[in-house]
Protein backbone atom coordinates (compact mmCIF):
# COMPACT_ATOMS: atom_id res chain seq x y z
CA UNK A 1 0.00 0.00 0.00
CA UNK A 2 1.02 3.30 -0.70
CA UNK A 3 0.13 7.18 0.19
CA UNK A 4 -0.77 8.13 3.69
CA UNK A 5 -4.09 6.29 4.58
CA UNK A 6 -3.80 3.46 1.95
CA UNK A 7 -4.93 5.70 -0.97
CA UNK A 8 -3.38 3.20 -3.29
CA UNK A 9 -2.40 -0.58 -3.30
CA UNK A 10 -0.91 -2.95 -5.71
CA UNK A 11 -3.59 -4.62 -7.92
CA UNK A 12 -1.64 -6.44 -10.78
CA UNK A 13 2.51 -6.47 -10.21
CA UNK A 14 4.18 -6.04 -13.30
CA UNK A 15 5.38 -9.26 -13.65
CA UNK A 16 1.81 -10.60 -13.76
CA UNK A 17 0.65 -8.09 -16.33
CA UNK A 18 4.18 -8.98 -18.47
CA UNK A 19 3.02 -12.32 -18.17
CA UNK A 20 -0.19 -12.35 -19.44
CA UNK A 21 0.81 -10.32 -22.60
CA UNK A 22 3.01 -12.74 -23.23
CA UNK A 23 0.12 -14.96 -23.65
CA UNK A 24 -1.99 -12.44 -25.03
CA UNK A 25 1.05 -12.11 -27.40
CA UNK A 26 0.51 -15.98 -28.70
CA UNK A 27 -3.11 -16.47 -28.75
CA UNK A 28 -3.31 -13.28 -31.00
CA UNK A 29 -0.04 -14.97 -33.46
CA UNK A 30 -1.73 -17.88 -33.50
CA UNK A 31 -4.82 -15.56 -35.11
CA UNK A 32 -2.68 -13.32 -37.46
CA UNK A 33 0.57 -15.19 -38.27
CA UNK A 34 -1.10 -16.43 -41.70
CA UNK A 35 -2.60 -13.73 -42.97
CA UNK A 36 -2.14 -12.51 -46.08
CA UNK A 37 -1.03 -8.92 -44.94
CA UNK A 38 0.36 -7.83 -41.56
CA UNK A 39 -2.47 -7.19 -38.65
CA UNK A 40 -2.87 -3.27 -38.11
CA UNK A 41 -2.78 -2.29 -34.39
CA UNK A 42 -4.46 0.43 -33.73
CA UNK A 43 -3.55 2.07 -30.43
CA UNK A 44 -6.18 4.18 -28.61
CA UNK A 45 -4.28 7.18 -27.20
CA UNK A 46 -2.73 7.48 -24.76
CA UNK A 47 -3.31 5.06 -21.92
CA UNK A 48 -2.66 2.33 -24.09
CA UNK A 49 1.01 3.00 -25.41
CA UNK A 50 2.70 1.03 -22.47
CA UNK A 51 0.17 -2.07 -23.51
CA UNK A 52 0.47 -1.81 -27.17
CA UNK A 53 4.52 -1.26 -26.96
CA UNK A 54 4.46 -4.75 -24.88
CA UNK A 55 2.54 -6.29 -26.92
CA UNK A 56 3.78 -5.70 -30.42
CA UNK A 57 6.84 -7.35 -28.98
CA UNK A 58 5.05 -10.31 -27.46
CA UNK A 59 2.77 -10.96 -30.66
CA UNK A 60 6.02 -11.01 -32.53
CA UNK A 61 4.83 -11.29 -35.91
CA UNK A 62 4.90 -8.72 -38.79
CA UNK A 63 2.28 -5.99 -38.31
CA UNK A 64 1.35 -2.37 -38.37
CA UNK A 65 1.13 0.39 -35.59
CA UNK A 66 -1.72 3.45 -36.25
CA UNK A 67 -2.76 5.46 -33.49
CA UNK A 68 -5.83 7.26 -32.94
CA UNK A 69 -6.81 9.72 -30.42
CA UNK A 70 -10.57 10.66 -29.19
CA UNK A 71 -11.78 13.24 -26.15
CA UNK A 72 -13.48 11.48 -23.59
CA UNK A 73 -17.36 12.18 -23.30
CA UNK A 74 -17.25 15.26 -20.50
CA UNK A 75 -19.44 15.22 -17.16
CA UNK A 76 -21.66 17.37 -18.77
CA UNK A 77 -22.55 14.96 -21.80
CA UNK A 78 -23.01 12.79 -19.02
CA UNK A 79 -22.97 9.17 -20.31
CA UNK A 80 -24.38 9.96 -23.59
CA UNK A 81 -21.53 7.73 -25.57
CA UNK A 82 -20.88 10.92 -27.60
CA UNK A 83 -17.01 10.82 -28.33
CA UNK A 84 -15.29 12.45 -31.14
CA UNK A 85 -11.93 11.72 -33.21
CA UNK A 86 -9.26 14.46 -31.97
CA UNK A 87 -6.73 12.42 -33.63
CA UNK A 88 -7.62 10.06 -36.65
CA UNK A 89 -5.38 7.07 -38.01
CA UNK A 90 -2.91 7.94 -41.13
CA UNK A 91 -3.78 4.89 -42.73
CA UNK A 92 -6.89 3.57 -44.62
CA UNK A 93 -7.83 0.60 -43.13
CA UNK A 94 -10.66 -0.88 -46.51
CA UNK A 95 -9.52 -4.94 -46.34
CA UNK A 96 -7.12 -4.87 -43.12
CA UNK A 97 -7.19 -7.56 -40.40
CA UNK A 98 -7.76 -4.66 -37.16
CA UNK A 99 -7.02 -4.91 -34.24
CA UNK A 100 -8.08 -2.50 -31.81
CA UNK A 101 -6.02 -1.75 -28.67
CA UNK A 102 -7.40 -0.36 -25.66
CA UNK A 103 -6.32 -0.28 -22.10
CA UNK A 104 -9.42 -0.47 -20.32
CA UNK A 105 -13.03 -1.01 -21.27
CA UNK A 106 -15.45 0.46 -18.39
CA UNK A 107 -19.05 2.00 -19.46
CA UNK A 108 -18.01 0.56 -23.20
CA UNK A 109 -19.39 3.45 -24.52
CA UNK A 110 -15.71 4.44 -25.95
CA UNK A 111 -15.15 0.78 -27.36
CA UNK A 112 -18.89 1.11 -29.31
CA UNK A 113 -18.17 4.00 -30.67
CA UNK A 114 -14.43 3.36 -32.49
CA UNK A 115 -15.93 0.10 -33.29
CA UNK A 116 -18.60 1.91 -35.09
CA UNK A 117 -16.38 4.52 -36.78
CA UNK A 118 -13.45 1.66 -37.56
CA UNK A 119 -16.53 -0.71 -39.20
CA UNK A 120 -17.71 1.83 -41.15
CA UNK A 121 -14.52 1.95 -43.01
CA UNK A 122 -15.03 -2.20 -44.32
CA UNK A 123 -11.83 -3.71 -42.20
CA UNK A 124 -11.47 -7.27 -42.79
CA UNK A 125 -12.01 -7.93 -39.45
CA UNK A 126 -12.21 -5.83 -36.37
CA UNK A 127 -11.46 -7.23 -33.11
CA UNK A 128 -10.18 -5.79 -29.74
CA UNK A 129 -7.82 -6.74 -26.98
CA UNK A 130 -7.84 -4.85 -24.12
CA UNK A 131 -5.76 -5.08 -21.27
CA UNK A 132 -8.44 -5.01 -18.82
CA UNK A 133 -11.94 -5.19 -18.49
CA UNK A 134 -14.80 -3.55 -16.05
CA UNK A 135 -17.12 -6.03 -16.65
CA UNK A 136 -19.61 -4.71 -13.56
CA UNK A 137 -19.53 -1.29 -15.01
CA UNK A 138 -20.75 -2.06 -18.53
CA UNK A 139 -23.51 0.20 -19.91
CA UNK A 140 -23.51 -0.97 -23.49
CA UNK A 141 -22.27 -4.82 -24.51
CA UNK A 142 -19.37 -4.17 -26.91
CA UNK A 143 -17.42 -7.37 -27.62
CA UNK A 144 -14.13 -7.61 -26.57
CA UNK A 145 -12.37 -10.83 -28.43
CA UNK A 146 -9.20 -10.46 -26.08
CA UNK A 147 -8.78 -9.04 -22.34
CA UNK A 148 -5.59 -9.83 -20.26
CA UNK A 149 -7.53 -8.86 -16.89
CA UNK A 150 -10.86 -8.65 -15.43
CA UNK A 151 -10.90 -6.10 -12.75
CA UNK A 152 -13.50 -5.36 -10.03
CA UNK A 153 -15.42 -1.69 -10.00
CA UNK A 154 -12.33 0.47 -8.77
CA UNK A 155 -10.31 3.03 -10.02
CA UNK A 156 -6.72 1.88 -11.50
CA UNK A 157 -4.05 4.08 -12.23
CA UNK A 158 0.08 2.72 -13.72
CA UNK A 159 1.25 0.98 -16.46
CA UNK A 160 -0.20 3.48 -19.38
CA UNK A 161 -3.49 4.30 -17.02
CA UNK A 162 -3.97 7.95 -15.99
CA UNK A 163 -5.09 10.20 -13.25
CA UNK A 164 -5.39 13.53 -14.43
CA UNK A 165 -2.71 12.99 -16.76
CA UNK A 166 -0.35 11.50 -13.93
CA UNK A 167 1.37 7.89 -12.76
CA UNK A 168 1.28 6.64 -16.62
CA UNK A 169 4.64 5.26 -16.23
CA UNK A 170 3.67 3.36 -12.74
CA UNK A 171 5.13 -0.01 -13.55
CA UNK A 172 2.47 -1.64 -11.33
CA UNK A 173 -1.26 -1.35 -11.99
CA UNK A 174 -2.19 0.39 -8.56
CA UNK A 175 -6.08 0.45 -7.44
CA UNK A 176 -6.97 3.75 -6.07
CA UNK A 177 -8.70 3.09 -2.68
CA UNK A 178 -9.42 7.22 -2.05
CA UNK A 179 -10.36 8.49 -5.28
CA UNK A 180 -11.60 11.70 -3.45
CA UNK A 181 -8.79 12.35 -1.86
CA UNK A 182 -6.46 12.29 -4.84
CA UNK A 183 -8.94 14.75 -6.65
CA UNK A 184 -8.36 16.85 -3.92
CA UNK A 185 -4.55 16.54 -4.23
CA UNK A 186 -3.96 14.87 -7.62
CA UNK A 187 -0.18 14.76 -6.52
CA UNK A 188 -0.75 12.97 -3.36
CA UNK A 189 0.72 9.61 -4.95
CA UNK A 190 4.02 11.03 -6.80
CA UNK A 191 6.15 10.64 -3.57
CA UNK A 192 5.07 7.41 -3.01
CA UNK A 193 5.39 6.39 -6.43
CA UNK A 194 8.64 7.67 -7.19
CA UNK A 195 10.64 8.05 -4.27
CA UNK A 196 13.04 10.21 -2.73
CA UNK A 197 14.96 9.51 -5.71
CA UNK A 198 12.36 10.57 -8.15
CA UNK A 199 12.49 7.37 -9.79
CA UNK A 200 9.74 5.44 -9.65
CA UNK A 201 9.53 2.38 -7.54
CA UNK A 202 9.55 -1.45 -8.92
P1 LIG B 1 -15.54 3.64 -21.17
O1 LIG B 1 -15.98 4.42 -22.38
O2 LIG B 1 -16.39 3.96 -19.97
O3 LIG B 1 -15.46 2.16 -21.42
O4 LIG B 1 -14.15 4.21 -20.74
C1 LIG B 1 -12.97 3.88 -21.32
C2 LIG B 1 -11.92 4.92 -20.98
O5 LIG B 1 -12.12 5.51 -19.67
C3 LIG B 1 -10.57 4.28 -20.91
O6 LIG B 1 -9.96 4.21 -22.18
C4 LIG B 1 -9.83 5.15 -19.94
O7 LIG B 1 -9.26 6.26 -20.61
C5 LIG B 1 -10.90 5.66 -18.99
N1 LIG B 1 -10.94 4.87 -17.74
C6 LIG B 1 -11.93 4.06 -17.33
N2 LIG B 1 -11.65 3.51 -16.14
C7 LIG B 1 -10.43 3.96 -15.79
C8 LIG B 1 -9.57 3.71 -14.67
O8 LIG B 1 -9.87 2.96 -13.73
N3 LIG B 1 -8.38 4.37 -14.66
C9 LIG B 1 -7.98 5.20 -15.67
N4 LIG B 1 -8.75 5.45 -16.74
C10 LIG B 1 -9.96 4.83 -16.81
Amino acid sequence: MVGSGATAEVLISAAEIAHRVDELGRELREVYHDAERPPVLVGVLKGSTLFLADLLRAVGIDAEVDFMAISSYSASAGQSGVVRIIKDLEGGIAGRDVLLVEDIVDTGLTLTYLRRALGERGPRSLRTVALLDKVARRIVPVPVEFRGFEIPDVFVVGYGLDFMGRYRNVPDLYAVRDLARLANDPMLLVGPFFGSDGRART
